[in-house]
């Protein structure tokens, strides 16, 4: 990164031990981010910490390795983490592991995810082996919880990462159901790039005597991130969006529905675009070989809803387009923030039909971003030379029909939500179409747990309107959108 200047202390010198000061040497990352270099002291010192960093600034370390540091050399009893790190999703939760797993090794830990979408068989049974740092969604830890499976009571350090989204209204009351049973003389840390709304509840109720580091204001742009506001006419927006797709490099283009996400796939494919398509009506399986495709480059452009929207990191994403405006200003900016990481250069699109552009532009204020504002139409000079657009090529390409997912149900203890009086079907997240749960889409999480641990807000059907999937119900600013009912 490029703030991460030779007057930072290094690692050691911050003083993190050897064996982990070696093991990030050896994936290549020797000098200390803004962020890390800023929350090291307090964090290894034990203290309890409020993070917040840009997107893409390395907050994953900058907890990871004090926790990590903290713990070295601890073995975690059967069934009873030493450690917690909370995630809204399970592709985050995955990536945070991927991150961590490698470097507790080399200090003798033992990192384990616990998600919805997955095996809980396995999880019970790594659970009991022993496992030092646990990364999980809140719903799959609660039920693994009730089931006698886990026991939080020996935690001493929790980590709540993308902690504003944690105090969103659905995930709320898990959060702190989970936090009660922590014991609360151990070290909690809060990060995200947008630490406000109800945070302030949460540091109030579990932090102690907490240090906030912030290594930039609240609203600062990243500085090598552009912002473009497109203004295209709505009989143009398809052809445009299918050219912008159609660009060399990396893409993630975000959606604000499920059907839509799926819907512009479709579309793409048809003039020859081959697009990953990832929301939370995915099995798991699914959103994970998308995700990988993407990260592989089998892929070059991604359509998502904002499942993908917190925290995911995937190398080189080079333009980042807001198909449908983002629900608020930190929605925005966390979106936008899948491009421009670690101090590489990244571009924002953001497409709007022309009554759209005031409450565009209200939001880009909020978030504190100045975007340029052009007119744009299909084969537009402008629109090539910001975003590459080509003509796809128009030859259709397949999209894979996604497996038929096996039906689990029927395997006693295979994560079904045994709950007296067969209370599971739609009260316990099983979505339904109709009055009728569609087969392979059972879902084993909790009240108020979407797909992708993600919160809901209210049962489909009373909630008097269509809504986002994958999020909270909220307003966009300062408009009404049509939303899909969700999950
Ligand atoms: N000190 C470092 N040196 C080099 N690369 C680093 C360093 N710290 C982190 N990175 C890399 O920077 C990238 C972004 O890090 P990370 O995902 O932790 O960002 P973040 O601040 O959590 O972003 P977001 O707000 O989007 O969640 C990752 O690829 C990570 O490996
Ligand atoms: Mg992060």
């Amino acid at each position: 990164m490029t703030s991460a200047s030779s007057t930072l202390p290094s690692f050691a010198e911050l003083g993190l031990p050897e064996k982990l000061v070696s093991a990030l040497e050896r994936r290549g990352i020797s000098t200390p981010f803004p962020i890390q270099a800023a929350c090291l002291p307090d964090t290894l010192a034990g203290r309890d910490v409020l993070g917040r960093g840009q997107t893409g600034s390395g907050k994953t370390l900058a907890f990871g390795l004090p926790l990590l540091a903290r713990l070295a050399g601890r073995s975690a009893a059967p069934k009873r983490p030493a450690a917690l790190i909370l995630v809204p999703t399970r592709e985050l939760a995955a990536q945070v592991q991927d991150a961590l797993a490698a470097l507790g090794r080399s200090v003798g830990l033992h990192a384990k995810t616990v998600v919805g979408g997955m095996s809980m068989t396995k999880q019970i049974q790594a659970l009991r082996r022993g496992v030092d740092l646990l990364v999980a969604t809140p719903g799959r830890l609660t039920d693994l919880i009730e089931r006698g499976a886990c026991s939080l009571e020996d935690v001493q350090i929790t980590v709540l990462d993308e902690a504003d989204h944690m105090c969103d209204l659905g995930f709320m009351p898990a959060v702190s159901a989970l936090l009660d049973q922590i014991p609360s003389n151990g070290q909690r840390m809060l990060f995200s790039a947008t630490l406000d709304g109800d945070v302030d509840k949460l540091v109030r109720r579990y932090l102690h005597d907490p240090v906030t580091h912030s290594v930039s204001p609240a609203a600062a742009p990243v500085e090598t991130m552009d912002h473009h506001l497109f203004v295209v006419d709505r009989a143009q927006k398809h052809d445009v969006i299918a050219e912008v797709a159609g660009r060399e490099g990396r893409t993630i283009m975000f959606v604000r529905t499920k059907h839509g996400v799926d819907a512009l796939t479709k579309r793409l494919a048809r003039v020859g675009v081959r697009a990953g398509a990832l929301h939370g009506g995915k099995t798991q399986s699914a959103r994970t070989r998308t995700l990988a495709d993407f990260r592989e480059g089998k892929v070059a452009v991604l359509i998502a809803t904002d499942v993908a929207a917190r925290g995911i990191h995937v190398d080189d994403v080079t333009l980042v387009v807001h198909v449908d405006p983002a629900a608020d200003h930190k929605d925005y900016l966390h979106r936008a923030g899948r491009t421009a990481r670690a101090g590489e250069r990244g571009t924002v699109a953001t497409l709007v039909a022309h009554n759209e552009v005031r409450n565009a532009e209200r939001m880009m204020r909020r978030a504190g971003v100045r975007a340029l504002r052009s007119r744009v139409t299909v084969g537009d000079d402008t629109l090539i030379r910001i975003t590459g657009a080509q003509a796809p090529s128009g030859i259709p390409v397949e999209v894979e029909p996604e497996p038929r997912p096996q039906r689990r149900g029927h395997r006693p203890g295979a994560g079904r939500d045994r709950r007296p009086g067969g209370q599971r079907g739609e009260r316990y997240g099983e979505r339904r179409e109709g009055g009728r749960a569609r087969f392979g889409e059972r879902h084993e999480g909790r009240p108020g747990e979407g797909h992708d641990g993600t919160p809901r807000q209210r049962p489909e059907g009373r909630s008097g309107g269509p809504r986002h999937d994958d999020r909270p119900n909220r307003r966009p600013e300062g408009r009404r959108p049509r939303r899909e009912t969700a999950q």
